[in-house]
């Protein structure tokens, strides 16, 4: 018989396991096959059944393997010294071309002129207005400096509501200017025609301090008719279309230069300004006679550049570190193919680059057995906030891991997968720290002053536990040898930055 040399009472399952009637003499030729078919599946079924339990020996060994596998697997987000010093010599390159006049258009780090010239000694004094737009919510604040570093601030945050973001420019200035005039009322400013200092965190061009003209929109915005089109112009446009408020806007700028001004009223020698953040730029101080498009007065020695650093790597440069993970988040972004290094390492991606790869990992059996969730496999569902909560837990505790995971559905995940989660997230956030410590380095560097303050700001670096540490320790790795530098968080750099350049502006005028 078929089952011959096999033991009777495992004869004895397969047939009760099969639904088959006992003994095969009654079967017709076709349901025979189908029998066969049914009996080997059950076979392999019933042989898993009577699987002895593994020894600990045993399961330790395969979390082991696995671990190994994972570990080995994460090796792509991993930046090697070579890679890292590579980036650094890439960017600087990218950086000059920027500067360059014959190379500045075909350049992807753009090196855009900021016309702040000045920095603020903390003696401004003044009330101002200023706005701040460039992530999902907007704020207005009025800010009145008193001289001697002291200062007032009241603000407002108002939402971006998703369609706006998509909506038309017209429709986007006309909600800021209505936001603008409600903050105004209800803060009894109505009647008074204030200076104003305009945040306004996307590339633009640059042609004077009240004038530039955005070259592409970032971070989830994609307004239309705006290209091209001076954003203070737009402003100023919406505010007449309402007639009800007057203003004066006095300065526009980018939130790394608000946030390198905001530091350098404490710290003289602060000349980069970098956001980690929902997006990510640095901004920092170049001679005037390598700023090649600046054609206005060249007397004072030095501009801030703001860098735009987020579109590094949209030429092709960081092809050899970008992974999988870099090109599925690039490829369902509503801007392909731009802001390549920004979506390596900014809050706004950070989250869904580690659900990309435990998706990989579940569905190739190295996490939760297998096993994920309909949360999971949804697109934006893990936030970059978790991988902040994760990576909080001590070692070798998980509350923070389980409750995220409990959040997507994965309450079934192992201790071990706990471990492995986090090192997923490590991963991930190391290397977008690692990035952001070869460009500081790298402008460091270029500057060749032999002390710098670095101002920073962003979630990512606020919220992230580790972020600071990993950057200090990297940094020092890759400045010029005698070079010091310090990181300093930024008191609220794209308001208080505004109104201190809006405050240095009317000084000058
Ligand atoms: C923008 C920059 C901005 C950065 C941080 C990027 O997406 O292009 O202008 O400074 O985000 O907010």
């Amino acid at each position: 018989m078929v089952a011959a040399w096999l033991p009777n009472d495992f004869i004895r399952q397969v047939e009760s396991l099969s639904g088959f009637p006992r003994g095969l003499g009654s079967r017709q030729p076709s349901s025979l096959f189908q029998y066969a078919v049914h009996t080997y599946h059950v076979f392999v079924r019933v042989v898993t059944s009577l699987r002895k339990p593994l020894t600990s020996k045993q399961i330790a060994c395969s979390i082991n393997k696995r671990l190994s596998e994972i570990r080995e697997e994460c090796q792509e987000l991993v930046l090697s010294d070579g890679q890292v010093l590579e980036i650094m010599k890439r960017l600087l390159t990218e950086l000059n071309r920027g500067l360059g006049k014959a190379t500045h258009d075909t350049a992807d780090v753009k090196c855009f002129t900021t016309f702040v010239q000045d920095l603020p000694n903390g003696t401004e004094k003044g009330k101002f207005l200023a706005l701040d737009l460039g992530g999902t919510n907007f704020r207005v604040l009025i800010i009145e400096l008193g001289g001697e570093h002291h200062f007032d601030m009241k603000s407002k945050i108002y939402a971006i509501p998703q369609k706006i973001m998509l909506g038309s420019g017209k429709q986007l200035f006309d909600h800021i200017a209505e936001c603008l005039a409600n903050f105004m009322v209800e803060h009894d400013l109505s009647s008074e025609r204030l200076p104003l200092g305009f945040t306004f965190s996307f590339p633009l061009s640059q042609r004077g301090l009240t004038k530039g003209y955005l070259v592409q929109w970032t971070k989830g915005f994609d307004c239309s008719d705006c290209i091209n089109e001076d954003v203070v112009q737009m402003l100023k446009d919406a505010i007449a279309r309402r007639n009800d408020i007057q203003l004066d806007v006095v300065a526009l700028l980018n939130d790394a230069v608000g946030t390198l001004v905001a530091c350098a009223i404490r710290a003289h020698n602060c000349r980069v300004g970098l956001i980690a953040g929902t997006g990510s730029n640095a901004c920092y101080v170049e001679k005037v006679e390598n700023v090649e498009l600046f054609e206005g007065d060249k007397s004072k020695p030095y501009m801030v550049i703001n860098t735009e650093w987020g579109a590094f790597g949209d030429n092709g440069a960081l092809e050899i570190v970008r992974t999988q993970y870099d090109r599925e988040i690039d490829s369902h972004s509503i801007n392909a193919g731009k802001q390549l290094h920004e979506k390596m390492i900014s809050g706004m991606y950070m989250g869904e680059l580690v659900r990309l790869v435990l998706v990989k990992f579940t569905k190739s059996n190295l996490l939760f057995g297998g096993k994920g969730s309909d949360m999971l496999f949804e697109r934006g569902t893990f936030f970059t906030k978790f991988v902040s909560e994760i990576e909080s837990d001590k070692r070798g505790t998980f509350t923070g891991c389980r409750q995220v995971l409990d959040e997507l559905g994965l309450s079934h995940a192992t201790d071990q997968d706990c471990v492995n989660v986090r090192y997923i997230c490590e991963c991930v956030s190391r290397r977008a720290a690692h990035l952001v410590s070869a460009g500081v380095a790298t402008l460091i560097n270029k500057m060749g002053q032999l002390s710098v303050t670095v101002g920073v700001d962003g979630s990512v670096y606020r919220f992230h536990p580790y972020f600071h540490d990993l950057m200090v320790e990297k940094i020092s790795e890759l400045v010029t040898p005698g070079i010091k530098f310090d990181l300093m968080l930024s008191e609220d750099g794209s308001g208080r930055g505004a109104a201190l350049v809006a405050a240095v502006a009317c000084r000058d005028r």
